[in-house]
């Protein structure tokens, strides 16, 4: 489970640039095993949640417990092996255009010193995870955004994470494609038993994949609970718009 208490981040004042301060006194509780949404418009802080839940952010202060361990006290030792509990997913896919789809799946295998032999099975794995098996050798240029995005997944599955941070992950994706990627989402939660935080601005994201899910205004949380909870009686505006509550969803399609 992941616990977060009273969690505040300021970026700093650089320069002519005004110190912000992104995430305001959040708490929070995230269960193992589950599809967790974040939704929020744009500047509310939910790339910061996410990229402080995993140490990417420093938090300002507050407290972040991942099945009980406090991550602010890791040493830099235990900071490796506690990056190595998460795997992360970008909206832009974040591939390495010069290596083909082994190759960049294989990469934190090799940063992690896996041998070859190895290596090229659990690469075998991943590319039948995903349903690219017949594309390990392209490169990214050749493929299209969804098939990136199945690239880009396998390799933040590579070393087995607990948890994969999704932020904005269908957001450049046709509406099929969006489809296809969440219920490939849905299996890897259920088969492989990854919990993921997925942020999302698509209603019909967090409708169809999340069950419980946080709502970020202006750098607090205005409201989280099970997404069915909400979508029967939220209490604010700005979730109903968010969850866009006046259109019909059709929750049956994956
Ligand atoms: N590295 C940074 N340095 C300074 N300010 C930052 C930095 N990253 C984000 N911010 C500011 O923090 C606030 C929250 O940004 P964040 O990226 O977390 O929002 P978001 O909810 O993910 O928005 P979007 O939906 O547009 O991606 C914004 O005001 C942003 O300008
Ligand atoms: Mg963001």
């Amino acid at each position: 489970m992941i616990e977060i208490r009273e969690l505040t981040k300021v970026y700093p004042a650089t320069g002519a640039n005004p110190a912000v301060k992104a995430l305001d006194q959040i708490s929070l509780h995230i269960e193992t095993g589950d599809i967790f949404g974040i939704i929020g418009l744009s500047g509310a802080g939910k790339s910061t949640l996410i990229r402080c839940i995993n140490l990417l952010e420093k938090p300002t202060s507050g407290e972040i417990l991942v099945d009980g361990l406090d991550i602010s006290r890791l040493n830099s030792r235990q900071l490796r092996a506690f990056r190595s509990r998460f795997g992360m997913v970008f909206q832009d896919y974040n591939l390495y255009m010069q290596r083909t789809v082994a190759q960049n799946i294989a990469f934190p295998l090799v940063i992690n010193g896996m041998p070859a032999a190895e290596r090229n099975i659990r690469v075998e794995e991943l590319l039948a995870l995903v349903g690219l098996q017949d594309k390990a050798a392209a490169y990214p240029a050749q493929l299209s955004g969804g098939q990136k995005q199945r690239v880009s997944i396998a390799r933040a599955l590579a070393t087995h994470p607990e948890f994969l941070l999704c932020d904005e992950p269908t957001s450049a994706l046709d509406s099929l494609t969006t489809t296809s990627i969440l219920s490939l989402l849905k299996d890897i939660n259920a088969k492989l038993n990854v919990s993921i935080i997925i942020i999302t601005h698509e209603p019909s994201v967090v409708r169809r994949i999340c069950s419980n899910m946080a709502v970020l205004s202006e750098n607090r949380i205005l409201e989280h609970g099970p997404v069915a909870d909400l979508v029967q009686n939220s209490k604010s505006e700005l979730t109903r718009q968010l969850l866009n509550l006046s259109e019909v969803v059709d929750d049956t399609i994956i």
